[in-house]
């Protein structure tokens, strides 16, 4: 399967954000990956409802939504309203997971569950078939433009393995740190989709870059 490419809004010049969106419109990219962050699950805040509305309003691309909040039952509601086609929620954040996955598919919303990088892909196997995507973080969750962790090509060969063994068709999305050079070891390990931020946007052609990633 062709590997999908997700740029990450939270790298994008808000100042212009339509046309960072047009940008990507313009561009070889599949999703366009928006981060939510609450300042309680994660030590940091994006943006919330009146922003995600402005990137809909221009986007031409599915939205892929990544909750990085507590309590995120709360809100499936008004993310699905504000454009969202998958609604990502992290498995720490969560006391009954599959509860939240139903409730995004009953929303029509394509379900992802992210996990980060300390928790073992172990911990999806009872849910595996139930998703659509599982996001490993490959960075603590939180902040762009950090250090991509080495040790998350293993769990993705392990989490492959464990979505081979179940029959489910969940896609593996990476997210953090993503850059030519781990990207084709990425999808080597079974990644479908990347998410890349700071290395698309800081390019000095984002459009050239998101089709190199795409090219690979
Ligand atoms: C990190 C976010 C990422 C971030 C990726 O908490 O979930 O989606 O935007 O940015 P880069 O690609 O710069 O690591
Ligand atoms: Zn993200």
């Amino acid at each position: 399967m062709d590997t999908l490419i997700a740029p990450s809004v939270l790298a994008a010049d808000f100042a212009n954000l339509q046309s960072e969106i047009e940008l990507i419109n313009d561009s070889t990219a599949d999703l366009i990956h928006v981060d939510i962050m609450d300042g309680v699950f994660v030590p940091n805040i994006s943006f919330g409802f009146p922003v995600v509305d402005a990137i809909k309003k221009h986007a031409q691309k599915p939205l892929d939504v990544h909750l990085m909040i507590v309590n995120p039952d709360q809100y499936l509601k008004a993310f699905k309203a504000a454009g969202a086609e998958t609604i990502t929620v992290h498995l720490e954040a969560c006391q009954h997971l599959h509860r939240t996955v139903q409730a995004i598919h009953e929303l029509d919303c394509k379900a992802g569950v992210a996990i980060n990088p300390h928790t073992n892909v172990e911990l999806l196997r009872d849910i595996i078939r139930e998703l659509d995507t599982v996001i490993i973080m490959s960075v603590n969750p939180g902040f762009g433009g950090q250090e991509f962790i080495e040790h998350t090509y293993e769990k993705v060969r392990n989490l492959k393995a464990i979505i081979t063994a179940s029959g489910s068709s969940a896609k593996i999305e990476i997210d953090g740190g993503v850059n030519m050079e781990n990207a084709y070891k990425l999808i080597d390990a079974g990644a479908d989709i990347l998410v890349a931020g700071s290395f698309v946007f800081n390019a000095e052609d984002p459009k050239a870059t998101i089709a190199k990633l795409k090219e690979l």
